[in-house]
């Protein structure tokens, strides 16, 4: 059948269209509630998905590039070719010498970060695809650099446009705020910021493409992350700010940069990242928010869509999850032991640009279990063992796992606890009849206990939409949540956090699935209670956030590839 992701489920429901909508959260009045009552609205169903447009209106397809006309641009090499770090080191990044901060180094950060992997090309439609994983590949996600002053660079605010390689200098700072801002960070560091245009994913997803953006804008903070390793260098996610203040480092406030455009086409504050070149001791405390808004700004948002939809619960929980400032948390605890070692010493450079999605796996690929255990290993968080470690808080989501072909591990249903301390809580609501059974050759300390022996083929298909790619592989997976508690303790803006959380797991995923001569595919489209249902969960205490699938894939010969950016080369070679 065809794949609900790439052809948009048809909503049962009607669509609706321009600004007048009617929201069944608008009579909510906490926060918490919005952000429940939007989790709640934007499942899909057996019977029923959630609300979309059920077609996809080209006329008003966005413009996956983001641009600021008027911005001076910085061009960067294409250098990733130079950088031969083994993907098996960035597990043990002590060993990965740290590269200078300088043009060539930060041109390779966003190439591996967010920068094309690869066009296709099918039936004369073209497409790019990128380092960082997205949703129906519609990108939300945009990238900046703030910067001291460094050769090539005055120090300022910085949008890097994927397409063209570059930087687009968006806001220069006077010499004092600049010396300000060379205090106020570590040394040899630098910001990287994210940013989301929630309407990329509404204009296919309609109401629940906020989830979909939170879970692109986890991807993009492991690709940060995994890129920043590669070059030998730290990154650490800012827990401490506010959206505002993330807005503002960005220029994401400024009205009158974003005049041209219709609200829609506006960007999200997501997130600052401290990247360095030596381990991060320290963060900064203030964020010289006045100073940038002081700086020198320049260019105009691009408009993305001639015309829109308005989708308003996007807009509510948008406002409901807006994250105030807080205290800087403690580092979370870690798993003890180190990391299980990877024997792929391919370059991580070769391995981030040719990771994919597969469109369909080959139904037959069957795992050692050696590589799942390291697979499952490698979502665990360790101190200083990427891309977990720029993360401040302890696991809140954990894994119900469908083993289809996995060497001497029986068919069936498994959990994998990321925290030793969710289990009694998780116990607790699954299904009594479960078995609890830790596969007899599974390293001890991963927390894998085997619920069911099943040949669960067809259900794990069903559960995520019917798509076949989930029981084809190796192995599928949903992620499940410590949902309702942990906004309600640590804030409403938790709700993006966990989807976030659930973006780097799939980013180790994908990764770990390319060195392990596989490949995996995201998939937002699930049953959200017919997967709840099977676990036994009950309720909002757990949520099941994500899928995922690992197998042996088969490629679609319809489609050609083409490389990421033969229309630079030759003149922006590193
Ligand atoms: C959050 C998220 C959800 C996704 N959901 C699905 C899905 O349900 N089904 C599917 O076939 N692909 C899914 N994908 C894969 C995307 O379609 C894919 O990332 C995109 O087309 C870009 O291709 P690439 O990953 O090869 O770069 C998802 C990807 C992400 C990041």
């Amino acid at each position: 059948m065809a794949n609900p992701e790439r052809l948009p489920p048809t909503s049962s429901s009607l669509p609706r269209h321009g600004h007048d909508a009617v929201s069944e959260t608008s009579g909510a009045a906490d926060p918490i509630s919005i952000a429940l009552s939007y989790h709640q609205q934007t499942k899909h169903h057996l019977d029923r998905y959630a609300r979309s447009l059920g077609y996809l209106d080209w006329a008003s397809q966005p413009d996956p590039f983001r641009t600021f006309e008027g911005a001076m641009r910085v061009e960067l090499p294409l250098a990733a070719d130079s950088l031969i770090t083994p993907f098996a080191d960035l597990h043990t990044p002590v060993t990965v010498p740290a590269r200078p901060l300088d043009l060539t180094n930060i041109a390779i950060l966003f190439e591996l970060a967010l920068g094309l992997s690869a066009w296709k090309e099918f039936r004369g439609n073209r497409w790019a695809l990128r380092c960082d994983p997205s949703s129906g590949n519609l990108h939300p996600t945009e990238g900046y650099a703030i910067l001291p002053t460094l050769r090539h660079f005055e120090a300022g605010v910085y949008h890097y446009v994927s397409r063209d390689h570059c930087l687009e200098r968006r806001c220069t700072l006077e010499a004092s705020a600049a010396a300000e801002l060379a205090n106020a960070l570590p040394g040899d560091s630098f910001l990287v910021g994210l940013s989301s245009i929630h309407w990329r994913e509404a204009w296919k997803y309609g109401e629940r493409a906020f989830r979909y953006c939170q879970h692109d804008a986890g991807h993009a903070l492991a690709t940060v992350r995994y890129a920043a390793a590669a070059l030998g260098w730290s990154a650490l996610l800012l827990d401490a700010c506010s959206d505002d203040e993330v807005a503002a480092m960005l220029g994401l406030d400024r009205a009158a940069d974003f005049a041209d455009v219709d609200p829609h086409d506006r960007e999200h504050p997501d997130g600052l990242i401290v990247v360095s070149i030596g381990p991060v001791s320290w963060l900064p405390r203030t964020l010289l928010v006045e100073s940038v808004r002081g700086g020198q700004w320049t260019g105009r948002a691009n408009q993305l869509s001639s015309s829109h939809v308005s989708w308003d619960v996007i807009d509510e929980v948008a406002k409901a999850t807006w994250k105030p400032a807080t205290d800087e948390p403690g580092r979370a605890d870690n798993t003890p032991l180190p990391p299980l070692s990877s024997p792929c010493r391919t370059p991580a450079a070769t391995l981030i640009r040719q990771r994919r999605s597969c469109l369909a796996l080959d139904g037959q690929t069957t795992l050692p279990a050696e590589t799942f255990y390291c697979m499952l290993d490698h979502l665990l968080p360790r101190p200083e063992v990427p891309p977990w470690d720029m993360l401040s808080w302890s696991p809140q989501l954990h894994a119900g796992i469908f083993v289809h072909r996995v060497a001497g591990l029986a068919s069936g249903l498994y959990l994998l606890e990321r925290d030793p301390r969710i289990h009694d809580r998780l116990q607790a609501v699954l299904r009594p009849e479960f078995l609890w059974e830790q596969p007899a050759d599974c390293p001890e300390h991963l927390r894998l206990y085997c619920l069911k022996q099943a040949d669960l083929r067809r259900t794990a298909q069903i559960v995520s939409c019917h798509q076949e790619i989930a029981a084809d592989g190796a192995f599928s997976l949903g992620m499940i949540a410590d949902f309702s508690q942990t906004i309600r303790q640590k804030g409403t803006w938790w709700y993006r956090r966990l989807f976030w959380e659930a973006g780097v797991l799939g980013q180790v995923l994908y990764l770990e699935a390319e060195a392990a001569g596989v490949r995996s595919t995201g998939i937002g489209c699930y049953f959200d209670d017919a997967f709840h249902e099977l676990l036994g969960l009950a309720g909002n205490e757990f949520q099941d956030l994500y899928h995922f699938t690992v197998g042996g894939p088969v490629e679609d010969q319809r489609l050609m590839t083409l490389p990421p950016y033969a229309h630079l080369r030759p003149t922006r070679t590193g």
